[in-house]
């Protein structure tokens, strides 16, 4: 076997060495090559048993051949899950590789010869996925931090490879992580190489909640973008996609028993999500260990009900005084002391969280950017004092979580139920902050489980300027039309935000995790990608890896970071994602070239 003898020595030393995104917790990569083909053969053992295991040892050993790695289990006493999600990675670790591979000349000095010959290097033969015993029955619903995505990944010289992991949600990381492991090759076909083994790594996430918040409300986007969205989430080890379904401006989400909350809220009767859409995206979601969480926005950001239940809304359409009574046009909110809206939410939630629980724990019931003066046009408060609204929110927001637990789901809230209108929650609810960083202290002083996404950092949206348009006397003083969040949060900014900030160490477990937003005011399925890649994935390594660098003990670096999640943009790219670059080729061709100083 001949190793990489046709690299200068500086060359085999490259940054690449650690291509990986996001950093594991402890890796070693080795200098010798190995080429994974079609050839390269799966198979699952369980290397323990634990108690209430049902299978035989003769039976442990399950191999799963290429492509067609499983037959229908219907006559197995394996749990069936567990097979589709393993039958789907190893799809998708095939694909990635060979057909999703690139040619990585940008990490190389110019003209450099990077590349191993045809006949340097061994194949990979086998790999073995391991898991220490059964998935839980949770596995596609967990609450955060209930499945472990923990895994190590063994790569020898040899070939062999060994992924171990406690749920298939972790082989499915520790097999993303493989395929981060190789590049395509200019000549040899139907192959792709490592330059990397031997391999040794150990993984686990920082935070069990990693998330993008994304608003299909504002703008409608087609079933395959969102899906080809939790693709690169997945690939960049984010595990939730919070879908902020419903929203003043439409509501896309159909009702099979209302059928005119969408027929008539809806911007067009095509640009609705069915029963089966949502189910769709959610298994989709699932099966790759990201949970798709419904959310519907109350009680305000509610105006699109007016269009088929005007006799629920309050305020609706203010004009031209819009921004009195909400955040954006058009105004409106449900009533809240209304009989009428309690059996309204009733009917809602009893015919949609039935058929969301089998993939999701969760369900947020919003409460974001209520204007206490919306309720004094609400027949049943007919007051804009919020101590006299305080109650009625209080009431209204139990009783709606009442029901989502009875669903068998866990309510989440925005910050302002407890930061603005001080409700006393169950200790069960999550509350996501998403202004200033002190929001996180604050909620998770009051015992709050809390998400970090503070609009300074982890607002995708932010910096593409207003949306609003501005009469000719009014615009001068307008200039440049800045939005209230710019400027645009480049992925350094993403990168360098830490969710525990300011939080102290007993406190810290309260702070799950996180999500990054893409509000849609301005993004749709045209310009979807960029919006969210590569800069979601910046927060995806803070949330799996820690904001802070393990031996420094300081920010993580981006001198270091940037040339590796180059390397993921790159790979993005091959899947289809038109993700932003990093920077220009010059900048990763060569040690150090673009860096201030
Ligand atoms: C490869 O790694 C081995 C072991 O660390 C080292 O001795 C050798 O010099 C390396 N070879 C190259 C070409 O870098
Ligand atoms: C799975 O299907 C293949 C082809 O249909 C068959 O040869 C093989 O015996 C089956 N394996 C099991 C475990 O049923
Ligand atoms: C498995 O077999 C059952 C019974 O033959 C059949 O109804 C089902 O569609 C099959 N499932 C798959 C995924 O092939
Ligand atoms: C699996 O579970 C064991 C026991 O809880 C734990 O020590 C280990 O870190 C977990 N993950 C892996 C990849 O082994
Ligand atoms: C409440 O309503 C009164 C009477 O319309 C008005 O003068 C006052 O500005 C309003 N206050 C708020 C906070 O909206
Ligand atoms: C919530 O509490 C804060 C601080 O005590 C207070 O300023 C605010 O008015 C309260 N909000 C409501 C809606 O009662
Ligand atoms: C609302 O629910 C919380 C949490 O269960 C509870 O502590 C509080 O007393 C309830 N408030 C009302 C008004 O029902
Ligand atoms: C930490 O949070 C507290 C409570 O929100 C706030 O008063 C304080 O200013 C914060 N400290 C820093 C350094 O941000
Ligand atoms: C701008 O012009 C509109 C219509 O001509 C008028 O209603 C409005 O009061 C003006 N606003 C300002 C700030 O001058
Ligand atoms: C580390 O990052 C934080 C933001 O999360 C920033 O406030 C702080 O200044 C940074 N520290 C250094 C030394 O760069
Ligand atoms: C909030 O920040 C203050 C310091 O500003 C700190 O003393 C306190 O422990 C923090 N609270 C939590 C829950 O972390």
């Amino acid at each position: 076997m001949k190793l990489l003898q046709l690299l200068p020595l500086s060359l085999a030393l490259s940054p690449l060495v650690s291509a990986l995104w996001p950093v594991p917790s402890k890796s070693t990569v080795g200098n010798s090559t190995l080429w994974f083909s079609a050839d390269a053969e799966f198979s699952l053992s369980y290397v323990q048993s634990n108690v209430g295991f049902m299978l035989a040892p003769s039976q442990l050993l399950q191999t799963l051949t290429k492509r067609n790695t499983l037959n229908n289990s219907s006559s197995s006493n394996k749990p069936p899950i567990t097979e589709e999600i393993l039958d789907r990675a190893i799809r998708r670790t095939y694909h990635t590789i060979l057909k999703e591979g690139f040619i990585p000349w940008r990490f190389h000095a110019r003209n450099a010869e990077f590349e191993p010959t045809e006949d340097t290097g061994k194949p990979v033969t086998s790999i073995k996925l391991q898991l220490s015993g059964p998935d839980s029955p949770n596995v596609l619903k967990g609450l955060d931090g209930e499945i472990d995505e923990s895994y190590s990944l063994k790569v020898t010289e040899d070939g062999e490879v060994t992924v171990f992991a406690n749920s298939s949600i972790g082989l499915v990381r520790g097999l993303t992580t493989f395929t981060q492991l190789f590049f395509k090759h200019s000549t040899v076909k139907d192959s792709a190489y490592t330059p990397y083994a031997p391999v040794d790594i150990q993984d686990h996430p920082a935070f069990a909640h990693r998330g993008l918040n994304m608003d299909v409300s504002r703008s409608y986007y087609e079933v395959d973008h969102i899906k080809r969205t939790i693709d690169a989430l997945a690939y960049s080890k984010m595990n939730r996609l919070h879908l902020h379904i419903t929203d003043a401006q439409s509501w896309p989400l159909e009702i099979p028993s209302m059928p005119e909350l969408s027929a008539k809220g809806a911007y067009n009767k095509d640009l609705v999500y069915t029963p089966d859409d949502v189910a769709g995206i959610q298994r989709h979601g699932a099966l790759q260990g990201v949970q798709v969480i419904i959310e519907i926005d109350m009680p305000g950001h509610t105006s699109s009900i007016w269009y088929s239940h005007p006799e629920l809304i309050a305020s609706f359409n203010e004009q031209p005084d819009w921004s009195t009574y909400s955040a954006e046009p058009p105004s409106g909110t449900l009533h809240l002391n209304d009989p009428a809206v309690y059996t309204f939410i009733q009917n809602l939630l009893k015919d949609l969280l039935p058929r969301i629980s089998p993939y999701t724990a969760y369900f947020h019931t919003g409460g974001d950017e209520i204007k206490a003066a919306a309720y004094i046009n609400d027949p049943t408060i007919k007051s804009n004092i919020t101590s006299v609204i305080q109650p009625y929110l209080q009431k209204f927001v139990n009783s709606t979580h009442d029901i989502v637990r009875q669903a068998g789901l866990t309510p989440m809230v925005w910050e302002e139920m407890v930061l603005d209108w001080n409700l006393t929650l169950g200790s069960d609810v999550v509350v996501q902050t998403w202004q200033e960083s002190t929001n996180v202290n604050l909620t998770v002083s009051k015992g709050y489980k809390t998400l970090a996404g503070n609009y300074y950092f982890w607002y995708l949206d932010c910096g593409h300027g207003q949306w609003i348009n501005f009469p000719p006397n009014q615009s001068a003083s307008f200039f440049p039309y800045n939005d209230y969040c710019a400027p645009f949060h480049n992925w350094r900014v993403v990168y360098s935000y830490d969710p525990l900030y300011n939080i102290s160490a007993e406190a810290q477990h309260l702070v799950i995790g996180g999500e990054v937003h893409a509000w849609a005011e301005q993004t749709d399925g045209a310009n979807l990608d960029r919006v969210v890649w590569p800069r979601a994935a910046a927060a995806a390594e803070i949330l799996w890896s820690g904001a802070k660098d393990p031996v420094t003990g300081g920010n993580r670096s981006q001198v270091e970071a940037a040339p590796r999640l180059s390397d993921l943009r790159e790979r993005l790219v091959a899947k289809g994602i038109y993700a932003e670059p990093i920077q220009m080729a010059f900048c990763t061709m060569g040690d150090n070239q673009c860096n201030l100083g």
